[in-house]
């Protein structure tokens, strides 16, 4: 087995994928070594937990098409705006139109763009904003995404959508009174001064466009889409790389990424629904008629044992990843691998063992076990959630390590 403990150089890596955090996002090399060592260029690679899409980036780049689903509307977003190729001198010349328009707009139509705030968020939406935002920086976003609207090219509206939303989504700069959106766990910061939202566009797209970027040779198909249903034949893809949620909702995606959809037009209220969809939210919904494998079933009942909601919402992580492998499964040709990387989760002081529950799921709906390997996460380069200790103190301690779950397809079922 490869040495999994891939560094931190970005300087090999293609730029694209450092336009925009996301959290628990894979190390590009990681899903390289499994692209290069088990497909050819013209095989067709999926993700369907697509998040940054960096498996698509890198399949793209080694000439393999590519498919990924995300039921994340902002992934979606990111993802179409990451894997585009795009003429920079035109993008550079349509952001600096927008960044002045907007400026203009702000200084000499303050009271058109005030109406237009209160006309085009709902009550509750509104509440959000004046809770996270400072007005003056409501009024500078809208003038801002007023002019990203009017933008005609759609691959340059979506790239400025991105930019919009990277200066928004941050560790503890940005423009809200949040800090570490980045990690989905916005705190408040009563005295906190954010940056003028002009600036700090500005300065992110002269960052993007001084970096350069690779081009993508191959295309890639992103939709939005929930893994455990996907609109794929049987039998037609070669090599899944993928990393689902962990298993006690430590990541809330949502949580953190409806402070840039409500300015691209979504209401929270329906963003509420939508987060009920992701794996492992932990809406104690019914989970249908799955029966776990033997030792994922033991692992449910001793926490339920310990705390009887965190075992229900355990119990319908593991049912959801029942149904999500077996739909991997599905679309799998024979003699082809399913590669999964998750962390595990110490729950109640106990450690509910994802990687073995999970690679337990696999073998149960017929793929062969090849091997559990273990990574540590470097530093500085993967932004993951925090873990309680084993012994349930409150000190929080970031996780690790994570495992990679290598599956194989043998047969023709
Ligand atoms: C750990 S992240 C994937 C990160 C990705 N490997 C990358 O490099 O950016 C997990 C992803 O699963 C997505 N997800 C959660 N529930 C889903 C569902 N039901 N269907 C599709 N995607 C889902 C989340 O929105 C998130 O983007």
């Amino acid at each position: 087995m490869s040495n999994l403990n891939f560094g931190s150089d970005k300087k090999t890596q293609n730029p694209r994928h450092y336009w925009h955090s996301f959290p628990a996002k894979f190390p590009p090399d990681l899903p390289r070594l499994f692209i290069e060592n088990l497909t050819s260029p013209g095989q067709v690679v999926l993700d369907p937990m697509a998040g940054s899409c960096t498996t698509l980036i890198e399949a793209s780049m080694m000439n393999r098409l590519s498919y990924g689903f995300d039921i994340d509307p902002l992934s979606f977003i990111i993802g179409n705006a990451k894997l585009h190729n795009y003429d920079l001198s035109e993008v550079k010349t349509e952001g600096y139109k927008i960044l002045t328009l907007s400026q203009f707009d702000f200084e000499f139509k303050r009271e058109e763009l005030t109406n237009d705030l209160n006309s085009r968020f709902d009550k509750e939406t509104l509440l959000f904003l004046d809770y996270w935002w400072l007005k003056e920086t409501q009024i500078e976003l809208l003038s801002l995404i007023r002019q990203i609207e009017k933008v005609t090219d759609e691959k340059i509206r979506n790239f400025l959508k991105l930019v919009f939303s990277s200066i928004i989504i941050t560790k503890s700069g940005g423009v809200t009174r949040s800090r570490d959106l980045a990690h989905t766990r916005p705190h408040r910061v009563e005295d906190k001064l954010p940056n003028s939202a002009f600036t700090e566009f500005g300065k992110k797209l002269i960052r993007i466009l001084d970096n350069g970027y690779r081009n993508l040779p191959t295309k890639s198909i992103l939709q939005i889409g929930n893994t455990k249903s996907l609109p794929l034949k049987d039998r037609s893809v070669d090599l899944i790389v993928t990393s689902p949620p962990y298993a006690n909702n430590a990541i809330d995606y949502m949580r953190a990424h409806k402070f840039s959809l409500v300015w691209f037009g979504d209401h929270i209220d329906n963003l509420k629904n939508t987060r009920k969809q992701y794996i492992g939210a932990e809406t104690l919904i019914q989970t249908g008629k799955t029966e776990l494998p033997k030792y994922s079933q033991k692992i449910v009942r001793t926490l339920s044992e310990l705390n009887p909601n965190k075992g229900k919402a355990l119990h319908r992580y593991y049912c959801e990843m029942y149904d999500v492998i077996k739909e991997m499964h599905r679309v799998l040709r024979p003699q082809s691998a399913c590669i999964i990387v998750v962390a595990t989760s110490i729950l109640n002081g106990l450690d509910v063992n994802t990687h073995q529950c999970l690679a337990e799921i696999g073998q149960s709906v017929g793929f062969d076990l090849v091997h559990i390997g273990e990574r540590t996460i470097h530093r500085d380069s993967r932004m993951l959630p925090t873990s309680h200790l084993k012994n349930g103190s409150q000190i929080e301690a970031r996780m690790h390590n994570e495992f990679i779950i290598g599956l194989w397809k043998e047969s023709n079922q």
